[in-house]
């Protein structure tokens, strides 16, 4: 069984298949973490004997010695006022005044399954899994915390949560509430976190965690363009390949906080949950806040170890449930093609150029609804726009599928525009200060979702639109973040809550309609990957990577994606060149490459193709086909080739190691004579693996004398040899296999 309690040294262990984690319960009843690392049966507590440190108080009923402080023990939930002075998970403040918490273990249950969060998205249980929970208690306010555990045995996942109750007689006001606490005893740790901006998304920055708080964070509402919630402790000597890796990624879409200190002692904590900034909840007597959920995962094999442990578990617990079975659908989105500019005949034009190129699914983006012809106006108004599809979404889509093509729609759901119908007959619906001009992102207002009636009418609104349309996919966009949190629904008490409930009203939303239509492929979009985060994925399987799809931007982008979320949550499109973001140019097998990594798609207009760029699209088309498994269901390894080379690599290897794609992009001219040269991974050193083709892209293509096979392990440890690649920008895909 993954969790044990142990009566006489009271400790609470959870174990997986290589980690354990541990608790005790302290001298008072304080719940303290004693180790979480490679799997262990031994009581930790002996890292923690008391010792008097200057200035760290003592519990009135310790003060002998001065030994034992809430400030040098390690705390599972820490709270802020009584003794401890690092990283608070929580605070409040009672309608009485009374602040900080003395938290001491009241009962602890044990319990096979996993633990459900009513309106909240969480990993979804499975044969191995276990529920810890342990309530905790504050005597002076009553509060209550009940700390939630679910231990994934075979996965190596351990997740966490918590519920704060208001046991006490009188309202008070939650201000911070973390959905976890980590103690590491030593501090030489690396934090590895990925920020951004719009069309430059998750770019990783290692840094040494400092002796000071560093933070992580969004207060946008939105996990953010800017920095995404995924953060990863690693150790100074951590690499690739080997190496000390704790993952945190937190199961929430909203604004949020992952704070890291090394304290005075030089142990580390690391707090994460929803951002506090602007956040607080009413907590009337008896009423409880849930916390999200947030995912924990340790790793000793480097970070490739911890990513592909990410992109197991999300799969398989997280992202929406058989997303991943099927075959993802090649699809060309009018977007890049033709902006706002289209009409019924243009768009079936571009139809029946996508399907004689191979692809199964036309998606409609921006500009097919209300009056909308540019992005001043219209959001809202949720019907054919009369100019440019006169008879409506109903012919258009008729005639569409009537290529054999299946068909997506673009819908921005959770904004308005303030020339529109909607805002016009509902200004209150809008998250606006009253006596403030509101704060205009993309000339666009956000809908308070956080209110019901809201919620209802999205929910009618694009119930009817997929009752009435055979329409197999959405496109779910959301072009700004959350400033103005006032809600015309709340109490002046309740303000606090705008942003959080916002948040719920999505979910409840996406829900709703995810249950509803359970064959319509959902994407999340945000701006591109505004919103690139595990919340998203029980309800979009797959998610706009980034509105820049420029390919060597994309590389970068699509790496640093990789650390946390699989690549198949990556929707990847092939665009025109010179790239509409960057200006520039690339060979359009090189895009097809890096494409290919996630969910394949086109951008672009295929009118605009020579000929011979037509056919190279089949071609394209028919190798993703074949790739698709590999690329769904695969393990994804970063190859990071000789710094000398300015050569981006990875490889895709089939569960079973029989087969493995490796793609390759030079992103600038190789120095002097140094060679292409790469060493394989996840292969089986066994084995004997055969090209079964390779394919050049913005180079010469000429012959090469490669062995007729290779054994994994001149793959793997001698490495390959590529031939010269003269030329700007350009790439290879080889694929070996074994023999049947
Ligand atoms: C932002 C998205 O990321 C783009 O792909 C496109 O859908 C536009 N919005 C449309 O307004």
């Amino acid at each position: 069984m993954g969790i044990r309690f142990d009566p006489t040294s009271k400790t609470l262990t959870l174990t997986t298949r290589s980690s354990a984690y541990q608790m005790q319960i302290g001298p008072l009843g304080h719940l303290l973490h004693l180790y979480y690392g490679p799997l262990a049966s031994d009581c930790f507590s002996y890292l923690y004997l008391p010792r008097d440190v200057g200035f760290s108080p003592n519990p009135a009923a310790l003060r002998e010695g001065r030994g034992w402080s809430l400030d040098t023990q390690p705390q599972e939930y820490s709270a802020a006022l009584c003794g401890d002075y690092r990283l608070s998970s929580l605070e409040f403040t009672t309608e009485a005044g009374l602040r900080g918490a003395d938290l001491r273990c009241l009962r602890h249950t044990i319990s096979p399954g996993k633990y459900a969060l009513p309106g909240l998205p969480c990993a979804r249980g499975g044969a191995d899994t276990w529920t810890l929970s342990v309530t905790l208690g504050d005597a002076a306010t009553g509060v209550e915390v009940e700390l939630l555990y679910g231990v994934y045995e075979a996965e190596d996942f351990i997740t966490r949560c918590a519920r704060i109750r208001n046991g006490g007689g009188v309202p008070m006001q939650l201000q911070k509430a973390a959905s976890l606490c980590l103690d590491l005893p030593f501090g030489d740790w690396e934090l590895l976190h990925f920020f951004g901006s719009h069309t430059m998304e998750r770019q990783p920055e290692r840094v040494p965690v400092a002796w000071a708080v560093q933070t992580v964070a969004s207060r946008r509402g939105f996990s953010s363009h800017q920095q995404n919630p995924f953060v990863v402790l690693c150790a100074p000597d951590a690499t690739e390949q080997i190496g000390d890796c704790y993952g945190v990624m937190p199961i929430w879409s909203g604004s949020h906080e992952t704070s890291v200190e090394r304290s005075q002692t030089g142990s580390v904590r690391l707090v994460s949950g929803i951002g506090s900034a602007d956040f607080s909840w009413q907590l009337l007597p008896g009423e409880t806040f849930q916390t999200p959920e947030t995912l924990l995962c340790y790793s000793a094999e480097g970070l490739t170890g911890l990513s592909q442990s990410f992109h197991r578990f999300l799969r398989a617990h997280v992202a929406r449930q058989g997303a991943y079975d099927r075959p993802r659908p090649v699809l060309l989105n009018s977007w890049e093609a033709s902006y706002f500019d289209f009409d019924h005949d243009s768009i079936l034009r571009l139809a029946r150029d996508a399907r004689d190129l191979g692809v199964e699914l036309l998606v409609l983006d921006d500009g097919w609804f209300g009056d909308r012809d540019d992005d001043r106006r219209a959001l809202g108004d949720w019907f054919a726009n009369p100019r440019k599809l006169p008879g409506g979404l109903g012919p258009l889509i008729r005639d569409i599928r009537a290529l054999g093509l299946d068909f997506g729609l673009w819908v921005e759901p959770e904004m308005l525009s303030e020339d529109s119908a909607l805002y016009r007959a509902h200004p209150d619906w809008a998250l606006t200060v009253p006596g403030r001009e509101p704060t205009v992102g993309r000339d666009q207002l956000v809908l308070d979702l956080g209110r019901e009636e809201v919620r209802d009418w999205l929910y009618e609104t694009f119930f009817a639109l997929l009752r009435e349309h055979p329409i197999s996919y959405i496109k779910w966009d959301a072009n700004r973040q959350l400033s103005d949190l006032y809600s015309r629904a709340l109490p002046p008490e309740r303000q606090g809550e705008t942003g959080h409930r916002y948040l719920l009203g999505l979910y409840a939303l996406l829900e709703r309609l995810c249950t509803e239509f359970p064959d319509v492929l959902f994407e999340g979009c945000a701006g591109g990957g505004g919103r690139f985060d595990a919340g998203m994925l029980p309800y979009f399987p797959q998610i706009w990577c980034s509105d820049n799809t420029d390919p060597v931007s994309r590389l970068a982008i699509q790496r640093g994606t990789s650390f946390g979320y699989p690549p198949v949550a990556m929707a990847c499109h092939v665009s025109a060149s010179p790239n509409h973001q960057t200006g520039r140019s690339s060979p359009l097998g090189t895009r097809g490459v890096v494409a290919m990594t996630g969910a394949f798609g086109y951008e672009l207009d295929p009118a605009a193709l020579s000929e011979a760029e037509r056919e190279e699209v089949k071609r394209q088309i028919t190798r993703y086909r074949e790739l698709e498994p590999l690329l769904r269901c695969g393990d994804y390894y970063r190859l990071d080739p000789t710094a000398a080379l300015p050569l981006a690599a990875w490889q895709f290897v089939s569960p079973d190691r029989r087969e493995t794609l490796l793609s390759l992009v030079l992103t600038g001219a190789p120095p002097g004579p140094i060679p292409l040269y790469l060493r394989l991974r996840g292969l089986d050193p066994a084995a004997s693996y055969r090209l079964i083709w390779m394919a050049r892209y913005g180079c010469p293509d000429s012959a090469v004398d490669f062995p007729e096979r290779w054994s994994g392990a001149a793959l793997l440890h001698g490495g390959l040899v590529l031939p010269p690649m003269p030329g700007d920008y350009p790439s290879a895909q080889l694929l070996f296999r074994t023999d049947p």
